[in-house]
């Protein structure tokens, strides 16, 4: 299959190594009664949950470039951070698995949560070597005295947000370029996400734009300021935009990526990884009216931020929501692992 990216821009093909982790295009759908219950009848949503088999959610769009280009450079292992309940350490853990690398995890405390608990035993179950770091500022001398003395290891930052991995944010807005052609959904005017390291979000500002349409985008943040802001948005948007033109790529001058989106910080609750009240409202309504599980870190707080626009009318026009999450497809198969799995330094967590 050509992917959208290749299609609209052929001449990266031969300049963007890409492994296929995603075999097709991810669902689209309609939240009916979701807006039937808030009457507003224009409530859709991308199903990003079905990219990859056995996990999905939007790791394995940032994998897909980030793993080829380790295969492309000889790496035999991979090094990569993120918290304790890391979703893109785990997808990491399993796709560089599947395609023959070591990997190992740099993690980092974040508050206990089930989801947590589940995550430190499928990192181990995955065969992810584990190595805890007390907090994110000493991931930096951490990584650099790694890469010192393990010269074949690839390294990808916190949650795959580089140049290589916004690419398959690039490519996933392209994608719905061509849903929105098929009428398989309209075209929306406002997309919800939530934002981490904010590559996901980089990736679909910078994509809808070279698929010139118009829309606006809300990346709610749910991570500490530090990390998601607007300069982390503008160094991955223009270090994807020097990767497209190095790349061979012409399409991409005359872009104005400040009015394209908007950073919401209101959703954030006490931390990283907190619950707060709107988002378990959301997470309540997702589940009841439309059978969708959304997570307390990420996506709960996406879907209260787009709750709240529609209920205070703050939107107009078709309303989607982005859906990040792999979904709880692991639930059971961690219950069945034993403790033992895990290192002694993470048993704590358990
Ligand atoms: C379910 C989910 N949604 C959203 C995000 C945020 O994506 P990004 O780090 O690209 O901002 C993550 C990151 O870990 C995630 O796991």
């Amino acid at each position: 299959m050509t992917i959208p990216l290749f299609k609209y821009f052929p001449e990266l093909m031969q300049q963007i190594p890409r492994t296929d982790i995603i075999p097709h295009a991810t669902p689209v759908g309609y939240l009916r009664k979701l807006g039937a219950a808030l009457n507003y009848p224009d409530m859709w949503i991308k199903m990003d949950s079905y990219t990859a088999s056995p996990y999905g959610g939007n790791k394995p769009r940032k994998l897909e470039f980030l793993l080829a280009d380790a295969i492309k450079a000889n790496k035999r292992e991979i090094l990569t951070v993120g918290g304790i309940g890391s979703n893109h350490c785990l997808a990491t853990a399993i796709y560089g698995k599947k395609l023959g690398f070591k990997v190992h995890l740099l993690l980092v405390p974040q508050p206990v949560t089930e989801h947590v608990k589940m995550s430190v035993k499928l990192f181990s179950y995955h065969g992810a070597v584990l190595h805890l770091c007390g907090s994110y500022r000493q991931v930096d001398s951490f990584v650099n005295s790694f890469l010192r003395c393990n010269s074949d290891t690839y390294y990808i930052p916190a949650g795959g947000s580089t140049p290589l991995g916004v690419l398959g944010f690039v490519n996933a807005a392209l994608e719905l370029k061509d849903q929105i052609h098929g009428k398989e959904i309209p075209k929306p005017d406002h997309i919800f996400l939530p934002a981490g390291t904010c590559g996901t979000l980089a990736g679909l500002i910078l994509g809808f734009c070279l698929a010139e349409i118009p829309v606006k985008i809300h990346g709610i943040r749910v991570v500490d300021e530090g990390i998601t802001n607007v300069e982390t948005v503008s160094h991955l948007i223009n270090g994807t935009l020097e990767l497209l033109t190095a790349s061979g790529c012409k399409s991409v001058s005359g872009f104005d990526m400040k009015s394209a989106y908007t950073l919401h910080n209101d959703y954030f609750g006490k931390g990283y990884g907190e619950a707060t009240p709107e988002g378990e409202e959301a997470a309540l309504m997702f589940k009841s009216l439309e059978n969708i599980d959304l997570e307390v870190t990420y996506t709960a707080k996406a879907a209260a931020a787009m709750l709240s626009a529609v209920k205070s009318h703050a939107v107009s026009g078709p309303v989607l929501f982005w859906y990040t999450f792999a979904g709880p497809v692991f639930a059971s198969l961690s219950r069945k692992i034993e403790n033992s799995i895990v290192p002694n330094e993470f048993r704590r967590f358990l």
